[in-house]
């Protein structure tokens, strides 16, 4: 029988699909992350091993696992977390999960905009203390969004997805991307600008790129100086794009606002950042909807069923 690590409780049953298909399924059944032993420990004699975006999956798991592992699949979109280079030089595929969470990741952008423009992270807790005097006209004055300028920074599916949204606030697009896209040139009148010119453009800067070591802070200092005043930095796809200092430096000057729901070094925020008003901080929630998070599972298994049957993987990267 094919061993099958499942490295977290997920929230489809997805033990019991596994177990039908003939697999041997050992389920670590913890909400948190496996201390990194246990799971090198749990890896011994694998043949697949389901994962989550938190597991490192590298050469030390893959030596780990052994020769008998055939296919890693990802519970995730991003797959940074494992060496796909050393996957494939073994003969191990590598899956993720495209398409079933871009829509849900696409409405927490979404979330992350309207809360950090209009302040209401802000406004919630001013209310609660007890200390807000009431109406007033200037309080809290946020970005308008009709008439504003969203720039997408990745204009893949989640990108595109998080652009078509735009449409009913009224707004102009723009995005930069190594290619056309011209679904948002036709649709929304959308313009690819470079990504210099897209900071100094919009109103709003939302992020959807994959993480790859080429892009890394590709978000620095420079990039946070050439954004407008008082414009949104959005980043739902990875803490590890944007450089977190000198973001937590843009802030504290008052020049920007942030909207982040990944953090380079989860769950560890960067230094100061937890402290200041103008930022809206979520907790890596952009696929959490029981209904994606179901599919995602699905994915996954099906995945790894598909490999171990000697069939082509349905979702292969790499
Ligand atoms: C989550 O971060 C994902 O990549 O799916």
């Amino acid at each position: 029988m094919n061993k099958v690590l499942i490295t977290r409780r997920l929230p489809a049953p997805v033990d019991s699909l596994l177990a039908q298909a003939g697999c041997a399924v050992d389920l670590i059944d913890s909400e948190a992350a496996p201390e990194r032993a246990e799971l090198l420990r749990r890896l011994s004699g694998c043949a697949a091993v389901l994962a989550t975006a938190t597991e490192r999956i590298d050469g030390e798991a893959l030596e780990a696992a052994g020769t008998g592992l055939r296919v890693v699949a990802n519970c995730a979109v991003g797959y940074d977390n494992i060496d796909v280079l050393l996957c494939r030089r073994r003969g191990v595929v590598v899956t993720n999960t495209p398409d079933v969470l871009t829509e849900a990741t696409a409405d927490l952008a979404w979330a992350l905009i309207l809360a950090t423009a209009r302040r209401v992270v802000e406004g919630d807790r001013w209310v609660r203390s007890g200390a807000w005097p009431g109406w007033a006209p200037s309080q809290l004055l946020g970005v308008e969004l009709c008439g504003a300028t969203l720039g997408i920074v990745g204009a893949g599916r989640i990108g595109t997805a998080v652009a078509r949204r735009s449409a009913g606030f009224g707004m102009a697009v723009r995005y930069a991307h190594p290619r056309a896209a011209p679904e948002l040139e036709r649709a929304l009148g959308a313009q690819r600008l470079s990504l210099d010119e897209l900071l100094r453009a919009s109103d709003i800067v939302s992020l959807h790129v994959p993480f790859r070591e080429e892009n890394r802070r590709m978000i620095g200092a420079r990039e946070l100086g050439l954004m407008r005043p008082g414009a949104l930095l959005i980043n739902t796809a990875r803490g590890a794009l944007v450089d977190e200092a000198a973001l937590v430096q843009a802030l504290r000057s008052g020049r920007i606002r942030a909207g982040l729901d990944v953090y380079e070094a989860e769950p560890r925020l960067a230094p100061g950042l937890a402290e200041l008003p103008n930022t809206v901080l979520l907790p890596h929630l952009g696929s959490a909807t029981l209904v994606t998070r179901t599919r995602m599972a699905r994915m996954a298994a099906e995945n790894i069923i598909a490999v171990l049957a000697g069939r082509p993987p349905l979702n292969p990267v790499g």
